[in-house]
C-alpha cells in the first residue's frame, strides 16, 4: 500500500482558498485515491467545540494559542495520523501555518513559544504540499464584508491581516519546497488548473501515481 499524502490550504481570510479544498479532495478521488477531507480549528468533535469557543470568546493571545493547538493534537492523534497510516490522503484547510500567521505575527506570540507548541502537538508531521492563497488583505477584506456574520478573525482590522500576510510570504519564501503560492486574484478555474497541475506532480513524488 502506498502512503497517504497530507495536502494543505492556507490564506487570509477571503483568500478564496475553501472552495478549492472540496476541489482538490475531489480531483484525488477520481484518481482513485482514499481521501480524507477536514478543517482547523476542527476535524473531531472536541476540536469542533473548541473551535466555537476560539472563534467566539474573546481570550488573551496564548490563550488562543493554546487552544489551537489543542484542537490540533486532538485531530492529529485521532483523525490525521491515523489516515495517513492506511495510505489515506488528507486535504486539511488550514494546519500549523495558520498558528504561526495569526497567533504569531497577527497577535504577537513568539516564534519560538509556536514552534515549541507545534512540536509537541504533532512531532515529525509536516504537510507534503501546502497551497497558500495569496491576496492583498484589502481585496480580501471586501470579500468578507459580503459575508453574514464576521468572527472574531474576520472582524479584525486591515493592519492585523497585513501582518498576517506577511507572515505568509515569509514561510512561503523559506519553504519553497513545500510552500505553493496560489494568486488568490486570478479565476477560480485557473486557480483548480494550476493546484491540479501540482497535484500530478506531487502524486509522483508520494509515490501514489500508479494507485
Ligand atoms: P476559516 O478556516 O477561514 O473558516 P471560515 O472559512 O469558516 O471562516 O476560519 C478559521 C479561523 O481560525 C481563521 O480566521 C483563522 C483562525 N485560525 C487561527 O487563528 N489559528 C489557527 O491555528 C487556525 C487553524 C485557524
Amino acid at each position: 500500500m502506498s502512503r497517504g499524502g497530507f495536502v494543505t490550504f492556507e490564506g487570509i481570510d477571503g483568500a478564496g482558498k475553501s472552495s478549492h479544498v472540496a476541489g482538490a479532495a475531489a480531483w484525488l478521488r477520481a484518481r482513485g485515491l482514499d481521501v480524507l477531507e477536514t478543517r482547523e480549528p476542527g476535524g473531531t468533535e472536541l476540536a469542533e467545540r473548541i473551535r466555537g469557543l476560539v472563534l467566539t470568546f474573546e481570550m488573551e493571545p496564548l490563550t488562543e494559542a493554546l487552544l489551537v493547538f489543542a484542537a490540533r493534537h486532538d485531530h492529529v492523534e485521532r483523525v490525521v495520523r491515523p489516515a495517513l497510516a492506511r495510505g489515506q490522503w488528507v486535504v486539511c484547510d488550514r494546519f500549523t501555518d495558520s498558528s504561526f500567521v495569526y497567533q504569531g505575527d497577527g497577535r504577537g506570540l513568539a516564534r519560538t513559544d509556536l514552534t515549541w507548541l507545534a512540536a509537541r502537538a504533532h512531532p515529525g508531521l509536516l504537510p507534503d504540499r501546502t497551497y497558500w492563497f495569496d491576496l492583498p488583505p484589502a481585496q480580501a477584506a471586501e470579500r468578507v464584508a459580503d459575508r453574514a456574520a464576521a468572527d472574531r478573525f474576520e472582524s479584525e482590522q486591515l493592519a492585523f491581516f497585513e501582518r498576517v500576510a506577511a507572515g505568509y510570504a515569509r514561510i512561503a519564501h523559506a519553504e519553497p519546497k513545500r510552500v505553493l503560492r496560489i494568486d488568490g486574484a486570478l479565476p477560480r478555474e485557473r486557480v483548480a488548473a494550476a493546484i491540479e497541475t501540482d497535484l500530478s506532480d506531487l502524486l509522483v513524488v508520494v509515490g501514489a501515481a500508479d494507485a
